[in-house]
Order: C-alpha cells, then structure tokens, then sequence
C-alpha cells in the first residue's frame, strides 16, 4: 500500500519526528507499520531542502532499527541503507530545520501544512534564548488553533516572539486582522524574517504582519500603540529570567492601559520559586489575572515534562 503524505502528517509518530522531539518521550513500540511513514518522510523534498539535524536523523533511525531486532521484526534494505548514509553525513554543520505539523485536537483537524523553522540546536546561541522554539511557543501555536475564534479578525501583538512559530501559524490559519512579531534580538528578528520567508514560499500569510524590534525597556517609546490599540497580546517561555519580571509587566501594564486589550501568557513550569515570583511581580503590577494548566494530553508534539501554565492578565 503506498502511503500518502496526509496519511503521514496525521501520524503520531511522523509528528514528532518532523519537529525533532526528544527520543525519551516518544513511544517507539510497535512500530513495525511506523518505520515505513517515516521512510517516505525521509525522501520527501521539504527534508532533502531543510533537513533536521543530522545527529537527531541518526540516534532516531538508530533506535527504530535496535527495536525492530528486538522485536524480531524483518528489516527492510532502506531503512539500513538510509542510515549509512547519515551517519556518513555525520559532520554536517546546519543550519537545521523543524518542521512543525499541527493538529489543533478539538476536531481532529490537522493544519495540513507543515511550518518550518530553522533553529539553533542549543537553548542559548548568539547570546539569546530566541533562535530555538520553546516548548510553551508550541503549546501557544496548538492554543491559538483550538481558539481560532478568538483571533479572527484581531490586531495582535507577540512578545518575545522568538523564532516565529506562533505568529507564523497565526498569520496562515487564524486570519487576524493584523500580527506583530516583537523582540529585543536583532538575530532573533533576522532568523524569524527568515522563518517567514521559508513559509511564505509554500503558505498565504491571511493578515498584515509586521517584524518590529522592541524591547520591554523602552515600551513606553511605543507610542504607536496608543492609536492602534492591540486587542491581544501574546507571549510564550518570557517569565523564566527573573531580570526580566519588571520590565515585562512594565509593558504588561503599559498595553492595559486602554482598558480593551488582553494579554494571555504562556509559562513552563520549570521553577516554582521563580514562577512564584513572576506573579507576585503581577501583583505587584496590580495586574489581575487568572491563571490554568495545560492538560498534559494537550499535543502529541510538546515534551511536557514540566507543565505549562496559562495566564490572562485583564
Ligand atoms: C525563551 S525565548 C521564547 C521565544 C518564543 N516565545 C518561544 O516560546 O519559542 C524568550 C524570548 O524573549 C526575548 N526577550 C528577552 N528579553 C526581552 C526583552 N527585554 N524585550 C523583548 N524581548 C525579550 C528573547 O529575545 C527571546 O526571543
């Protein structure tokens, strides 16, 4: 039976393998049937054009081949011959891509469009945290999926914006009005231009989209936002740094001023003490929130090893 590449991107595995998720937390039994989805993702063209890191390719194929032996199964030439190749490619320097392929979950839809991302393979490069996607930059993306509804027709502001995914899945599925992308980085909005442009190439950006250097320092230079009032702000992984707590909610405080906008913030768990902290500093603020968890069956994609939270500041 050949398989069709929708049959691919709606399989569990074929997803996580695409964005590059942690080999621990990908369940690798019974794969006898999944190798072969993962075959035919191997050569499809968006790999041969933006490949997944080299090591990543190698360490997965690896473990496919050792469960496969171990489970007696037959194994197949290509699926050898495939991982030769690679680990002769080993010293492959990048870049390196994820491709991100989301489902949103309530109905099962799959966006049948893969966003593609170039990353940095570690969590700090060029003296930011913003050139790899986030753990709650994926839940934000999936949330913003399952809430399409509430973005229609929106002007949104991203904070911290990093390497773009929200925003990117934002502008091809949800049609808002308009969406900023916003960092600090001058190489983080270079990479996130460069995200865009690779997705642009193959999707219809639905909305206006700007790219803006701004820094939670300087928030209140942003006149412009006084005018053009944003009806949503958005920002994921930003409360990690403690440094960072007064300027954020500086800015918080900044875009409530107008009374119509509303702020939803995204925040991995990882620390209690500095979460804690993070909103004490919104107390301090006197910014009102509501604060839930994500459920840990959210999305087959997110390595949900520390929980995620969300908050809405009103
Ligand atoms: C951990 S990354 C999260 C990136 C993205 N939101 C995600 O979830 O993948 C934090 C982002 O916040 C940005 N950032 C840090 N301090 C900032 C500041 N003072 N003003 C604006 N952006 C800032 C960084 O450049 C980085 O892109």
């Amino acid at each position: 039976m050949s398989l069709t590449f929708v049959d691919c991107l709606n399989n569990d595995m074929v997803r996580q393998f695409m964005c590059a998720t942690q080999l621990t937390a990908i369940n690798f039994k019974n794969i006898s049937n999944e190798f072969s989805f993962i075959l035919t993702m191997l050569s499809h063209p968006i790999l041969q054009k933006y490949p997944l890191k080299t090591q990543y390719l190698t360490r997965f194929l690896k473990t496919i081949i050792n469960q496969m032996e171990n489970d007696g199964n037959e194994l197949c030439d290509e699926l050898y011959l495939k991982y030769v190749e690679l680990i002769q490619k080993e010293s492959n320097e990048g870049p390196f891509y994820k491709h991100y392929i989301l489902k949103n979950n309530v109905d099962n839809e799959i966006v049948e469009s893969i966003i593609t991302i170039q990353e940095s393979t570690s969590i700090v490069s060029h003296g930011t945290t913003g050139l790899c996607t986030w753990q709650a930059g994926v839940a934000l993306s999936i949330w913003c999926l399952k809430h399409k509804d509430k973005l229609k027709d929106k002007f949104i502001v991203e904070l911290g914006c990093g390497t773009g995914l929200s925003g990117i899945s934002v502008c091809t599925n949800c049609e808002p009005r308009e969406y900023w992308f916003t960092d600090c980085h001058s190489t983080v909005l270079k990479s996130l231009q460069y995200n865009i442009q690779i997705n642009e190439t193959y999707k219809t950006f639905n909305c206006k989209y700007k790219t803006v250097q701004l820094s939670w320092d300087d928030i209140e230079d942003f006149k412009v936002f006084k005018e053009n009032k944003p009806d949503l702000v958005l920002a994921a992984d930003v409360t990690f740094d403690k440094t960072m707590f007064e300027p954020l909610c500086t800015s918080l405080k900044y875009f409530l001023n107008n009374n119509t906008t509303e702020i939803i913030l995204f925040c991995t768990l990882r620390n209690v003490e500095t979460y804690k902290q993070f909103l004490e500093t919104l107390v301090k603020y006197n910014l009102h929130f509501t604060e839930d968890i994500l459920p840990n069956n959210y999305s087959i994609i997110l390595q949900q090893d520390c929980p995620i939270h969300f908050i809405t500041v009103k």
